[in-house]
């Protein structure tokens, strides 16, 4: 029998995906957890079960990571790298036929519109051809010493064992972001999505089995944060992979300290979107709501300080205020929502308590709030929510709050701007507006952020690095930065 929340999907596979058990995927196998543990993944439009997913604990641990470390030293590590590279083409391809029951998969688990997840789909497909394309490319160097008579060269070999750990705003394309450079390098892996969205992950980790991958290539262990410590923890791990909290990334990044595992972090942010007074206002104001309020505003590079310069403030505010009250929020999976609904129960206690803090701290709430019944089985909903006569002090204007609520503030002049921008801990993204080709650079070059989007908000590519300054995080995703993570370089000398 389907149960009321699969009975929402149109794709028969992904009905049937739901209907099966979910077992971790380990050395090739859908196997129980050790101690036969289960959790349910909810339905947040619902705050309803959808299925129950094995629960990996430390046992599993070690028999995921056992799994990985047989394929490097075994069949992994003879697949040529032009096989490599075939085998993450096909996988691109297996996401592209198998994309509507993906989609449907993620929209149900995460909440988000279908609409959006059949774009992380998209992205995911053009994430693995980019990738697709760096084993054949992975070359060492000649290396001209003086001295002696030494020939020597470089060698760039895969860095070993990898541990990833994503979060759920984009549970599909995470996983896709960290798993293809590690097998672009030749590494294998074990995958811990987050416990609120369990499923692409398996469906991914199938996939990759058939596109070729040796069996305990591609690893997927599902379960929850102590799953996660418990194989950053693993002294088989050679390298860590992490996106999810600024406090869950300090922990991995300290005990990666210690010993001395590779480490690569995506963290928070809280990321400043200024509009000039020339700027193109229509294309400012649609690009700064979608930038903020795009997923709920659960993303790490939401735009959710907005600084627009005085004399456009009062405009700016009402345009936007216009949009948040037509915005149509609702389940992912009805075609008329634009924006789904949080997450979970926690998210939206630690969203609405923001709200709250908000409101007790004096700033004005110019658009958003509640929908009716929202929260109390009603899903998990948020209105695009605005506030205004907000401080550089206040919590809502400090901290990241990872939902659909912005923060607008005035300012005068480019350096107040700039300064103001840069007074967080955070530094994952920065956008600004203008016409004026001339200040558009000197912000760009005075902003603190990995990313800057000039007249634009979100853009991104596979070959363009993605990562964070200060505490957003320590790496860069995408690109050839992130296949540097995955290699370790050998220096070989020899007498003559
Ligand atoms: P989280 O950081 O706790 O979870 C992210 C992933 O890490 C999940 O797979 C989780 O199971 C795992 N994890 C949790 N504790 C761990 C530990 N001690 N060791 C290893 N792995 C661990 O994030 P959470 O609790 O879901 O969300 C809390 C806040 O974090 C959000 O409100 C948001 O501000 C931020 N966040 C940021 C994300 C980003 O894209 N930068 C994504 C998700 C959350
Ligand atoms: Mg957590």
């Amino acid at each position: 029998m389907p149960t009321a929340t699969a009975a929402q999907l149109s794709s028969e596979a992904a009905r049937a995906f739901v209907e099966r058990s979910h077992g971790l995927l380990i050395g090739g196998e859908s196997v129980a957890a050790a101690d036969g543990r289960t959790f349910e993944t909810i339905d947040p439009a619902t705050g309803e079960p959808i299925c129950a997913v094995a629960h990996g604990g430390a046992a599993d641990v070690e028999r995921a990571v056992g799994a990985a470390r047989a394929a490097l030293e075994g069949p992994l590590r003879k697949v040529s790298a032009s096989k490599r590279a075939g085998m993450i083409y096909k996988l691109a391809e297996l996401i592209k036929a198998n994309g509507d029951e993906l989609a449907e998969l993620e929209s149900l688990d995460n909440g988000k519109p279908l609409a959006s997840a059949k774009g992380d789909v998209a992205a995911s497909i053009a994430h693995l051809r980019y990738y697709a394309g760096w084993p054949t490319k992975i070359e060492g160097e000649t290396i001209p010493v003086s001295g002696r008579d030494l020939f020597v060269y470089t060698l760039r070999e895969p860095v070993g064992v990898c541990a990833q750990i994503v979060p759920w705003n984009f549970p599909l394309l995470m996983a896709v972001w960290k798993i293809s450079p590690a097998l672009a390098a030749g590494c294998p892996l074990v995958l811990k999505p987050a416990e609120q969205t369990p499923l692409t992950a398996l469906r991914l980790g199938e996939l990759a089995l058939e596109a070729g991958f040796p069996e305990g290539t591609v690893n997927v262990l599902t379960g929850d944060g102590e799953t996660g410590a418990a194989l950053v923890d693993s002294p088989g791990v050679d390298k860590v992979a992490f996106t999810g909290s600024t406090v869950v990334g300090r922990e991995i990044g300290a005990k990666c300290g210690r010993s001395l595992k590779r480490v690569t972090l995506e963290l928070g942010g809280k990321s400043p979107n200024i509009i000039l007074a020339d700027a193109d206002l229509e294309a400012a104001v649609k690009g700064s709501f979608q930038g903020i309020y795009f997923n709920s505003g659960q993303a790490c590079n939401a735009g959710s300080r907005l600084f627009v310069q005085a004399e456009l403030f009062d405009e700016v505010v009402s345009r936007l205020a216009g949009f948040a009250a037509e915005a149509k929020v609702g389940p992912g999976l009805d075609p008329e929502s634009q924006f789904g609904p949080l997450i979970s129960e926690e998210q939206f206690a630690r969203v609405t308590g923001y709200i709250d803090s908000g409101l007790a701290e004096g700033a004005e709430a110019v658009a958003g709030g509640l929908p009716e019944g929202a929260g109390n089985g009603g899903g998990y909903f948020v209105n695009p929510t605005l506030f205004t006569g907000v401080s550089d002090e206040m919590k809502i204007v400090r901290e990241e709050i990872f939902g659909p609520v912005l923060v607008a503030q005035p300012f005068e002049s480019l350096d107040e701007v700039a300064a103001r921008a840069n007074d967080t801990e955070y530094g994952l993204a920065a956008g600004l507006w203008t016409r004026d080709i001339s200040n558009a650079h000197k912000l760009a070059a005075l902003l603190k952020a990995g990313s800057v989007y000039i007249n634009t908000w979100g853009a991104g590519d596979p070959a363009a690095p993605f990562g964070g300054y200060k505490s957003s995080g320590i790496g860069r995703e995408k690109g050839h930065h992130n296949l540097d993570a995955y290699l370790e370089t050998k220096a070989v000398f020899t007498q003559l």
